[in-house]
């Protein structure tokens, strides 16, 4: 569905060159939730608004749905624009218009239809995003997550085949941000459309995207399905991104880890292992006795997903055949103490 090869890009800001991207490649098949996270300055929007030629690379090819569009002039290229939608951390509603209105805009932009089938399609959209109650309401009548819908709405009135979402979610309250994740997500499954989303949370990764890319200084530092690039980080700014996630900050706070006599562990399931007893199973078959220092469960898209923080006791040979036995049965450790 999109193929980028070997993307650069420096701005000139008063005559001093600032790099945005150097040498980005990568490809993103039809249906797929693809995410792209990076700190601030990564180069995140860069990338993004290259994918609809709102930013042009300096060298490189973009092409989508199998079609070179790196090359294609602003007339050819507003063609190309209505099978992408964009979605935008602050909404951009037209405030003078009601949620309806901000709908049909793409469609009237387009002359997509006549009267009475913008209206359909617009009542089809509002009903999808869960909106059909407020399609007279002004965006200033909105929540920050309605609004989003809205935008969502919105990007999808042409049909397009791909939807990018740059930071769609980070004006948005923890729970609101899932609700319009799943709703994004619930729109990949039944349009089966191609999404891009760029963040700078692990946690919007973690809970829809299928492939990750991690970008930093322009460059992709590491690529891969997302249970992967989260449960085994291997560049530096991945792991700090993950290690946010992983309350690491509370446990330093807790006091625990310094109070801590034994070996300390964090261990990572993923899937069926969550529903195993492999702490009890561990203690029993080493000889070893555990405390429970700190636990979440969460998801991985899909998948079930846990974290534990666990203090041993017992002899180091066992501990060290303890650590083997997790390791064979899925389990990520990493020694905390
Ligand atoms: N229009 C522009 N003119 C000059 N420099 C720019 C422009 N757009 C981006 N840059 C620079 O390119 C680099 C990458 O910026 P970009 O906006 O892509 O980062 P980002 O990852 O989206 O960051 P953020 O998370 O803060 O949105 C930065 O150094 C930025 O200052
Ligand atoms: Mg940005």
């Amino acid at each position: 569905m999109i193929r980028l090869e070997n993307l650069q890009k420096t701005f000139v800001v008063d005559g001093r060159a600032v790099p945005a991207l150097n040498g980005i490649s990568l490809d993103v098949p039809e249906g797929e939730v693809f995410g792209i996270i990076g700190r601030s300055g990564a180069g995140k929007s860069t990338l993004i608004r290259m994918l609809n030629l709102l930013e042009r690379p300096d060298s490189g090819r973009i092409a989508i749905d199998g079609r070179d569009i790196t090359g294609l002039s602003d007339a050819a290229l507003r063609g190309v624009r209505q099978q992408i939608g964009m979605v935008f951390q602050h909404f951009n509603l037209l405030s003078s218009r009601t949620v309806a209105e901000n709908v049909r805009l793409p469609l009237e932009l387009t002359a997509s239809g006549s009267r009475a089938e913008q209206d359909a399609r617009v009542a089809e959209l509002l009903e999808l995003v869960g909106l059909a109650a407020h399609r007279d309401k002004y965006p200033s009548q909105l929540s920050g997550g309605q609004k989003q819908r809205v935008g969502i709405a919105r990007a999808l009135a042409n049909r397009p085949k791909l939807l990018l979402c740059d930071e769609a979610t980070s004006a948005l309250d923890p729970q609101t941000t899932q609700s319009i994740l799943d709703l994004i997500a619930d729109i990949n499954r039944k349009l089966n459309l191609t999404v891009v989303l760029i963040t700078h949370e692990m946690g919007v990764i973690r809970r829809i995207a299928d492939r990750v890319a991690v970008i930093d200084g322009g460059r992709i530092v590491e690529m891969g399905p997302v249970a992967e690039v989260f449960l085994h980080p291997q560049h530096a700014a991945t792991q700090s991104m993950v290690a946010e996630l992983s309350h690491a900050d509370e446990l330093a706070d807790s006091g625990l880890l310094d109070s801590a006599t034994g070996a300390v562990w964090r261990l990572t399931f993923v899937g069926a292992t969550t529903h195993e007893p492999i702490l009890f199973d561990t203690a029993s078959r080493y000889g070893l006795s555990f405390s429970l220092l700190q636990g979440t469960v969460s998801r991985l898209k899909d998948l079930p997903y846990g974290q534990l923080v666990v203090e041993w006791h017992g002899e180091a040979a066992r501990l060290a055949e303890a650590r083997e036995g997790l390791s064979a049965r899925n389990v990520v450790v990493e020694v905390l103490r």
